[in-house]
């Protein structure tokens, strides 16, 4: 896989540091309350491990898979709910965990489906942030390492499915512009 990276990004130094400062300041936001982490599969999976370890009270988690963009690497601005979450969230305080929030159209969606199901709160949180290619307005609670608008791979973000297991975040070389 090596001779396919163009650059590293972020290492993987920067984000355990990164979720780390996060756990800390959830594990004391929440505190007394009950949290469930939403993971957004598939690219969430690897920081939603990382960040449940960081958390020091219990918690639940659920997941909830959507649509991704197949091979391309551009938005199509459909999200498509393939898998949804199994927990009841009525009353409960919701954390909607990303690996990338990219135009924002995916966490924007999911905040609005799940405001629906009357959940006590719902905040975001994500690992990485391109905030240049943003085509709607999205608070983002938890935000972790900014990036610019590079195509990336690793740490659970993928290109075609591939790359994922990276344990750094990766500039491909064919999108090295
Ligand atoms: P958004 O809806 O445009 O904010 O982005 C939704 C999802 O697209 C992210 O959660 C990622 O899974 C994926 N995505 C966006 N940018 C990248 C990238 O640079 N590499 C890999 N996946 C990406
Ligand atoms: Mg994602």
């Amino acid at each position: 896989m090596k001779e396919k990276i163009a650059e590293v990004l972020v290492t993987r130094e920067q984000i355990r540091e990164k979720v780390k400062e996060i756990g800390k300041r959830i594990s004391e936001d929440y505190a007394g309350k009950d949290l469930i982490l939403i993971g957004v599969l598939k690219g969430s999976f690897i920081f939603l491990a990382d960040l449940m370890r960081e958390i020091t009270i219990p918690v639940d988690m659920d997941l909830i898979a959507v649509s991704s963009y197949g091979s391309s690497t551009s938005s199509s601005g459909v999200v498509r709910i393939i898998k949804d979450i199994d927990l009841d969230i009525t009353g409960k305080h919701v954390l909607i965990v990303e690996d990338l929030v990219d135009t924002g159209l995916t966490l924007k969606h999911l905040t609005e489906l799940f405001q629906t199901r009357n959940p006590l709160s719902i905040k975001t949180c994500t690992a990485l942030d391109k905030p240049s290619r943003r085509k709607v307005h999205i608070d983002i609670d938890y935000k972790g390492i900014v990036i610019p608008d590079k195509f990336v791979v690793g740490y659970g973000l993928d290109y075609a499915g591939r790359y994922r297991n990276l344990p750094d975040v990766c500039v491909l070389k064919s999108y090295d512009q």
